[in-house]
């Protein structure tokens, strides 16, 4: 029986997933880097060094969460940590400036089959990962589930015409993070009773490939939540979504 824990990260081959992975080796954890593109995951592990193992899944893919669930079942018996990352924020942003593309993709104008697409990949596909790993979660002593949100889909804050990132509240990412929120008080709900803990997060706004590079924190701090939530030990709290340092996010 391995007797570290086993995490798996979606869409640990670049960005907050890389960082949070990067981390989780680093304090004694073994990793599976999830990655769409079995390639690109490989390369993230590698990178990481001893103790990251590339595992391919694509979280819009129903065959492919299946098979990396049996692999995981297959080889650790077991999953102590799922920390649901991997998400889009467009199919066709280009090189629009973030503030361009806000303003091609509002409820008037947004393309219909991009928003579902975007909820397909960041909504439905955690609910799928979820159930998938769920029979594997219960049976780790200590299991957690980090499902990777946004306060940009906190509907209290953009209710509030003073909240500096209202402008970017459109059907497509933001609103497919409030949904994830929805989801994941479901999965905290269904849980409650059980030793399964369920935190949401929100990382800081850093430079990766989801906003074109223009997030102004770096990956080590953007991630920093992700990781110390990631991290909580059997007594962590359940039921939180915070950003750093356990700032409470209202949802
Ligand atoms: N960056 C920010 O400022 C910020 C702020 C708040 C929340 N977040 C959240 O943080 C998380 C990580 O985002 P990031 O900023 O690190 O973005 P990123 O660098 O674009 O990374 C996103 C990851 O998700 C993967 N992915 C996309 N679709 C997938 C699919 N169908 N199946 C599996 N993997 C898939 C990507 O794989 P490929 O490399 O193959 O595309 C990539 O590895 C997301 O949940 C995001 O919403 C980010």
């Amino acid at each position: 029986m391995n007797d570290k824990r086993i995490a798996l990260v979606t869409g640990a081959n670049q960005g907050v997933g890389l960082q949070v992975a990067k981390e989780l080796v680093a304090s004694g954890a073994t990793v599976l880097v999830g990655s769409r593109n079995l390639a690109r995951g490989e390369t993230a592990a590698r990178k990481i060094g001893p103790g990251a193992i590339a595992i391919q899944i694509d979280v819009t893919d129903r065959a492919s969460i299946d098979t990396a669930a049996e692999r995981i079942r297959a080889e650790f018996g077991r999953l102590d940590l799922l920390v649901n990352n991997a998400a889009i924020s467009n199919t066709s942003k280009g090189d629009q400036s973030l503030a361009e593309y806000g303003r091609a993709s509002q409820a008037s104008n947004c393309s219909l089959d991009e928003v579902r697409a975007i909820w397909e990949t960041n909504v439905f596909g955690v609910l799928a990962v979820y159930q998938a790993m769920l029979p594997l979660l219960r049976h780790s002593s200590d299991p957690r589930i980090v499902n990777v949100s946004s306060s940009v889909g906190s509907l209290t804050l953009n209710a509030d015409p003073a909240f500096p990132y209202r402008s970017v509240f459109t059907p497509g990412y933001a609103a497919s993070k409030t949904a994830l929120n929805a989801v994941t008080l479901g999965m905290m709900i269904e849980l409650e009773s059980t030793g399964i803990k369920v935190n949401l997060v929100s990382p800081g706004f850093t430079s990766t490939s989801l906003n074109g590079f223009e997030g102004t924190e770096s990956l080590e701090d953007g991630s920093r939540e992700v990781v110390r939530v990631a991290l909580l030990g059997p007594d962590g709290p359940s039921n939180t979504f915070t950003a750093w340092e356990s700032q409470t996010i209202p949802w």
